[in-house]
């Protein structure tokens, strides 16, 4: 009894979750295991140093990141599920990958068969395509990033958080991951400049080789002699690969970005397409809400590393007003939607967003007037139409990459039937997915 106490108070809990041995470390902190008290699941808790972020300068590239995140939902990406913050950390509340890393199972148990493989490799692929399709690269594809779940389905963590695998150097430049270069693209080695499609190409490759041969396409012990097989691409396919698989990792490991093998040409090849079921991406509807009280914060001991704390919840202007630097507002959702704000994101180019946003409002009868870098956009009372029809909302465009934005569009006052049936339209012309808002 006394040591079941004594178990319980070491027992460390953020909010309703229960937190368990650490799974990973990063550059800027752990990955640690949790479970919902509440309903048992099981969860991956990434833990951000907010100072860290802070001294490095990236904070706006972590929020932007984590908004972005927050869009991917593919049955191969791990999904995150929420984000709570305290004075000092950001946790990211992340789905849960049973089986641990591939590479742990391949050290394990050995290459996989070819089917077997190229199973593993569609589902990366299917993964990978579709973040690309989002306009999201990877950028940091490694082992630690490559997960399996339960039934040994491939679930790619970190997608899309950039950030987090560079650091700023002694030269005051932003650099890659400072680990093993042994998955890493020529062009990125390189360091001047690279497509983030076509590197994260170069990196399945070499995950495709590794998981049918159960070892690395380019290693040396000598740093310099490792950088010169990877910039030549000069790789050992064994003979025993079926040709098929041997084209793929060949045309996968051109060291020309150029003539490297590009995505679609990837998903149409003969050897890709055996048995191949593709996945179904679960977010048929594009359509996020924002809501104003997202935060858990610990406002008196951020006591972390010391036992157990309760977060109090507090709304997303309070933390704005405690937090200057890390001002993460606006990007989660909650059970019950914001009737207010409507969110979507787009791969129209940002710039053009604001004067199509315009077009299609004055096509249906609204009035638009810019104001900064809002739109306000509006329905007059003409004495004929219904009072009860008018409304005025504004919209605002946020790049979130070179091919990504978001389109925030928010209710001052009005009719919502109206106002939903606006913002369906905006969003089936201009946002990614098709959707209504409902
Ligand atoms: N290690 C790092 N992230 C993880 C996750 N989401 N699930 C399981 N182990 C992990």
């Amino acid at each position: 009894m006394v040591r079941d106490a004594a178990a319980c108070a070491r027992i460390k809990h953020l909010g309703k979750y229960e937190i368990g041995k650490t799974l990973g470390e990063g550059n800027f902190g752990k990955v640690k295991y949790a479970r919902n008290v509440n309903t048992g699941n099981e969860f991956a808790i990434k833990i951000l140093d907010k100072r860290r972020i802070r001294s490095l300068k990236i904070d706006d590239q972590i929020k932007r990141e984590i908004g972005t995140l927050k869009l991917l939902r593919h049955p191969n990406v791990i999904r995150l599920h929420e984000v709570l913050a305290s004075k000092s950390k950001i946790y990211m509340v992340l789905e849960y990958a049973m089986g641990g890393e591939l590479f742990d199972k391949i050290a394990l148990n050995g290459k996989f068969r070819e089917n077997d493989g190229r199973k593993l490799f569609q589902q990366l692929i299917d993964a990978i395509s579709y973040c690309h399709e989002k306009g999201v690269y990877h950028r940091d594809l490694k082992p630690e990033n490559v997960l399996v779940d339960m039934e040994g389905c491939i679930k790619i963590s970190d997608f899309g958080l950039s950030a987090l695998h560079q650091h700023i150097g002694n030269d005051g430049m932003l650099h890659t991951t400072c680990g093993s270069p042994n998955y890493v693209a020529p062009e990125v080695l390189k360091n001047r400049g690279y497509d983030g499609a076509l590197s994260d190409i170069w990196s399945c490759g070499v995950i495709l080789y590794v998981v049918l041969t159960g070892y690395l396409p380019f290693d040396d012990r000598n740093l310099a002699v490792l950088y010169q097989k990877i910039f030549n691409g000069n790789v050992q396919i064994p003979k025993r690969l079926s040709p098929g698989a041997k084209n793929m990792i060949k045309k996968m490991l051109d060291p020309d970005p150029n003539t490297r093998m590009k995505m679609d040409e990837i998903k149409s090849d003969d050897w890709f397409q055996q048995d191949y079921i593709p996945a179904i991406p679960e977010d048929e509807n594009g359509i996020h809400y924002y809501h104003d009280d997202t935060f858990s914060i610990d406002e008196q001991n951020d006591s972390d590393s010391k036992g157990s704390f309760m977060p109090n919840k507090i709304n997303a202007f309070q933390l704005i007003g405690m937090s200057s630097c890390l001002d993460l507002s606006g990007l989660f959702e909650k059970d019950h939607v914001s009737e207010r704000k409507v969110v979507f994101a787009s791969n129209h180019c940002s710039k053009e967003l604001p004067e199509r946003i315009k077009c299609i409002s004055v096509d249906n009868g609204f009035e638009v007037t810019k104001r900064n870098k809002k739109l306000k956009i509006m329905q007059r009372y003409t004495g004929s139409s219904n009072p009860c029809g008018l409304f005025s909302a504004s919209a605002e465009v946020f790049e979130i990459s070179q091919f990504v934005s978001v389109v925030e569009i928010s209710k001052f006052h009005g009719d919502s039937p109206l106002y939903r049936e606006f913002c369906t339209k905006l969003s089936n012309e201009l946002g990614m997915l098709k959707s209504t808002v409902t």
